[in-house]
């Protein structure tokens, strides 16, 4: 087989797809050559912890969103592999809510059994991708930052596996320029105890608000205020975390909001959400969508509907992780191995869309959103060799997850599940999450 294959990103998304690659060629298939361009040093993504925040020692934006202590916001039971159980890699079954360098530690394992670390190109920027319709090839111009040499390759079809939860979406507020303390937005978020001892406030409703300001709480905070745009999180705080309307602006150490109330606050943390961000591709390749379920312009969740040689894996907003980036990877092999086809009419590949995005609107809360992308996952598994796996028992674990928060949003990682891949409950970790302020692998694994 003579074809060429990019994938853009080594994070879970790009990783899937090396690994539904590898596992056709191990039962046999001839496979296509398949390049990998990752920018950072090493594979992961988000995962990739760095300190580092705005642009690194090459002048490209920094990648990683994670920051120190952060340890998974759902059951682990949600998001395993089903060709790589937890017991399989940590020859145990672990807690319910790991650690970062925990969880980063599982992404690699499998991909190091599966032997793809050559397959990628490692501090490689893809700077821009382009389609020549004559003879149906993409051309990939890629920056290997090491060598600080640029070169193009030409494709069959491409891969886009390059995340989007790394470019912050950052509003401003009057006073901002003014204000005497640091403003940063939560992609540059780094250290919880920088903040020991200070009054924070927090702009944005969602899993960073929510996390980082737990983090922040944990680690010695005084206090904490979130300001919400639509509505409070409504969780039962501790006494030292209040929730306000939205920001009105700032002067130089104090914040006033839509309420008429103030408060007094040392450091300002922008928790708004993340964009679909895409430099390398021309317009006619590159996705525009918002951060939901169904996603615009993607047959299947996948397929670029302008053009179905081009591929997207992992665009969604995601409740399910990296079973469902395994779903669609396996998917899309399949069908550039010629297993499955695109439909050829482009009217049927838009309904497909407009389908799956009423389906998600007629959805009326996150009990509906979680079924509807456990429902998506099933759909494309059952369509390849991906092995089969309880899903609605992955949704079980996400609905216990959601009770337990209502119940203590600061002791829900407390609780453990039982996993769908392997049938073994998860054991209790051993100290509570508050209490628990070394989050290193060691330490996690010692149950
Ligand atoms: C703060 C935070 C915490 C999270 N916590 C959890 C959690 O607890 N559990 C969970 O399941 N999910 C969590 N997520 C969701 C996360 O999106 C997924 O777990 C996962 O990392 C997505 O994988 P991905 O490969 O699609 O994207 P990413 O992990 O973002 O990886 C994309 C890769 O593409 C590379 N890349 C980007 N542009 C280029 C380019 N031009 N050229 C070459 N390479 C490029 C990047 O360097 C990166 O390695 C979290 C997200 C954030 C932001
Ligand atoms: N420990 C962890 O595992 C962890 C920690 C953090 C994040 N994450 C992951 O990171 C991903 C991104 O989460 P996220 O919370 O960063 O983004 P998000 O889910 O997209 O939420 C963005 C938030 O910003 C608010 N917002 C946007 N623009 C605003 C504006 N101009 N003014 C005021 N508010 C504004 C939104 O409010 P509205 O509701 O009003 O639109 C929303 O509350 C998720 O997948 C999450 O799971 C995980």
């Amino acid at each position: 087989m003579t074809k060429r294959v990019a994938v853009i990103g080594a994070g879970p998304s790009g990783l899937a797809q090396l690994r539904a690659f590898q596992s056709a060629a191990q039962q046999g298939a001839e496979i296509p050559e398949v390049v990998c361009f990752e920018k950072q040093a090493n594979w992961g993504g988000l995962w990739n912890y760095t300190w580092r925040t705005g642009l690194d020692q090459y002048g490209e934006p920094v990648h990683c969103s994670m920051y120190r202590y952060l340890w998974s916001n759902g059951p682990k039971e949600g998001l395993e592999f089903a060709d790589y159980s937890f017991e399989e890699h940590f020859g145990k079954q672990i807690g319910s809510y790991p650690p970062r360098a925990v969880l980063f530690d599982y992404i690699e394992g499998r991909v190091k059994k599966a032997g793809v670390r050559d397959w990628i190109r490692f501090s490689t920027t893809v700077r821009f991708v382009d389609y020549d319709a004559g003879t149906e090839k993409f051309t990939v111009t890629v920056h290997d930052l090491v060598q600080d040499r640029m070169y193009e390759e030409v494709f069959d079809n491409v891969i886009v596996c390059s995340g989007h939860f790394s470019t912050p979406n950052v509003p401003e507020f009057p006073g901002f320029t003014t204000f005497n303390g640091r403003v940063l937005h939560a992609h540059d978020f780094r250290d919880a105890v920088e903040f020991k001892g200070k009054d924070l406030l927090l702009i944005g409703t969602s899993y960073s608000a929510e996390d980082i300001g737990s983090q922040c709480w944990k680690y010695g905070a005084k206090s904490i205020t979130v300001a919400h745009r639509t509505a409070p999180m409504g969780f039962d705080w501790p006494a030292n975390w209040q929730e306000v309307p939205i920001l009105d602006h700032v002067d130089t150490d104090t914040a006033y909001f839509r309420d008429g109330s103030s408060k007094k606050v040392d450091a300002i943390i922008l928790c708004t959400g993340y964009k679909h961000h895409f430099p390398f591709l021309p317009d006619d390749l590159r996705l525009k969508t918002a951060n939901r379920l169904a996603t615009a312009d993607l047959y299947k969740g996948v397929a670029w509907v302008k053009n179905p040689k081009l591929f997207y894996i992992g665009m969604q907003d995601q409740w399910f992780t990296f079973n469902m980036f395994d779903a669609q990877a396996w998917w899309v092999r399949d069908v550039i191995l010629g297993r499955i086809a695109i439909p050829a009419d482009p009217a049927l590949l838009a309904a497909d869309v407009t389908a799956r995005v009423a389906a998600e609107d007629a959805g009326e809360d996150a009990h509906d959103a979680i079924h509807y992308q456990g429902d998506y996952v099933k759909e494309l598994i059952a369509e390849t060799d991906y092995p089969s796996f309880d899903v609605d028992g992955a949704c079980e674990a996400f609905f216990e997850w959601k009770d337990h928060k209502k119940a203590g949003i600061m002791t829900f990682r407390d609780h453990a599940y039982r996993s769908v891949i392997t049938g073994t409950m998860a054991p209790l970790h051993h100290t509570p999450w508050k209490d628990a302020l070394e989050d290193s692998l060691e330490s996690y694994l010692r149950n």
